[in-house]
This record gives C-alpha cells, structure tokens and sequence, in this order.
C-alpha cells in the first residue's frame, strides 16, 4: 500500500494507473476507522469494476460547526493504516488541511433542497463542507466507482444530487449499516460514549425498527409515526434528542401520509457529548 500526502504525487500514482486501463474505486474517509469503513473498502476491492483502491483520510473541518468537535475528533493514522491495508487498500490519500485548503482558498459547493432538513437542519453549513471537500476529492482522485454507507442517509443523497447536477463521471455505490450486536450503528463518534450512554444509545435503532413494524402493520400516518419516534427516544433518560423525522426517499420531504414506495425514518440525539444518527429505509406495501 502507498500512502500520499500532496495531491500531486496522488494525482501521478493514479495517472499511470489510469494509463494502463485501470478502474479506480475510491472510498474518502475521515479516519478513525471501523468496521463500518472496512465494509466500504472491501466492497471495493471486491467490485468487479475495480481494480485499484484508493482511501482518503482527512478530517474536514469544513464540515464542523464552530461548537462542534472537529479538534476531538478521533485520529489514529498508525491503526488506520493497518485496517485499510488489511482491507486490500492500494493507495492512502492523507492531505493535511493547507493541501486541501491553502491560503485564498474561496470555492464552496452548495446543493440546495434536500439540505435544510434532518442534519442540514441542525448543523448548518455542514453539508456545504461535505460537498465542498467530496468534489475536490473526486477531482484529484477521479474515481471510476465511490463508495458511501447509507447510515448517512442524506449524505448520500447530497453527493448523488451533485454528482448529477455537476457531471462528475462517477458511480455512487451505497453500502449497508453496518451495526454492532445489539443494533448500535457503528460510527467514530460511538468512541464517546461512557458505558452507560452506550447501552442507552440502543435506544436509537429499537426505537426505529419498532416504527417500522407499525408501517408493516398498516400505519400510513407519517405525524404519528414522527411522534412514536420522539416519544420513544424521549422515553430514555440518557437520549437528548435532535430530531426524528419521516420523509420521502430520495427527495427528503416530510410525510403526513406515507403512500407505496420507500420512505426513510431518520433520527439524531445526543448521548453525553456524542451526537448519533442512524435511520431506516422502510417498503410501504400498497
Ligand atoms: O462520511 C464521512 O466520513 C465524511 O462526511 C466524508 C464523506 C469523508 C467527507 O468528509
């Protein structure tokens, strides 16, 4: 595995791939890696329409509100090398932030609609960062595949809405959640929690999956549904929290009245200092 910390030298190494009819899969990352991280890299390396693996390791800060953790945020290069190697990585992007963001840096991605809702809602400026930094990052590695985990749900929808509008010649491929035993979805920021807070936060996947059950059982009233899921995150001491929403898939409206088709349960609350997601894509039958 190599490992690249100018875009330069990136761009070079992917060149001469690209020159010998190699097809790029790229899976960007803020580090910290788990298991979640290594279902992406191994899905590319497992993708017959791959053949060499690229890995990004930058923590955004574009992306962090100025309250939040971005200087917390996990990091451990050492033990990320070794999962990205153990996953079949080929090459490490890890720019520091003057690589990506030098002096007089003025350009933003912004991609309107699907953003003022669910995250967008509670961290202005946050998807702003993402699509900002993804562009640049599809720019420098121009991935033939990319790969994204739909526990960010509307992450993904941002990326495929500026993929499209902005003819970036890439393919989105969007992975399961990947949860740990007891349903918590795995994420960097779980390294947070204090034992208890952890055994709290199940809260938020029994509380989702106990609303789908009532859509498979007939609910159809999106506001109940809403409520159920505040009342139910509501109900645990520990939970403070964010939002808990019932909208349509992939445009992210709210729902009064969900009809056939996909529709996305999605949650956030905050368990000590760790704000969680997670969410569902339910079928609602005719
Ligand atoms: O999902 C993440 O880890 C980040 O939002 C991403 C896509 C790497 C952009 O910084």
């Amino acid at each position: 595995m190599e490992l690249f910390e100018r875009i330069a030298a990136m761009r070079a190494y992917l060149a001469e791939a690209r020159a010998r009819g190699e097809r790029i899969g790229f899976v960007p990352t803020m580090g910290f890696l788990h298991k979640g991280h290594l279902a992406l890299i191994r899905s590319a390396r497992e993708d017959d329409e791959v053949d060499r693996v690229v890995v990004s390791i930058f923590v955004n800060p574009l992306q962090f509100g100025p309250r939040e953790d971005y200087r917390d945020y996990p990091r451990n290069l050492e033990r990320d090398k070794k999962l990205c190697l153990s996953g079949g990585t080929d090459a490490l992007f890890v720019p520091a932030v003057e690589e990506m963001y030098p002096e007089g840096f003025a350009t933003h991605v912004e991609v309107t609609g699907v953003t003022d809702i669910l995250c967008g809602r509670s961290r202005p400026g946050h998807f702003r960062g993402v699509a900002t930094v993804v562009a640049k990052l599809f720019n420098i590695v121009q991935p033939d595949s990319a790969y994204f985990g739909i526990k960010d749900a509307q992450q993904v929808v941002v990326i495929r809405r500026m993929v499209e509008d902005l003819d970036f010649p890439v393919k989105i491929k969007v992975h399961p959640t990947v949860r740990e035993e007891d349903g918590l979805a795995v994420s960097s920021r779980n390294i947070y929690l204090s034992a208890e807070e952890r055994r709290a936060a199940t809260v938020l996947y029994r509380s989702l999956k106990r609303a789908e059950e009532l859509v498979v059982q007939g609910e159809r009233n999106g506001l109940r549904l809403k409520r159920f899921l505040e009342d139910a995150i509501g109900a645990e001491p520990l939970a403070r929290l964010d939002y808990a929403e019932v909208v349509s898939w992939p445009d992210l409206k709210p729902l009064n009245e969900l009809r056939p088709g996909q529709v996305l349960l999605a949650v956030a609350a905050y368990f000590g200092r760790a704000r969680l997601i997670d969410n569902l894509l339910v079928e609602v039958k005719a």
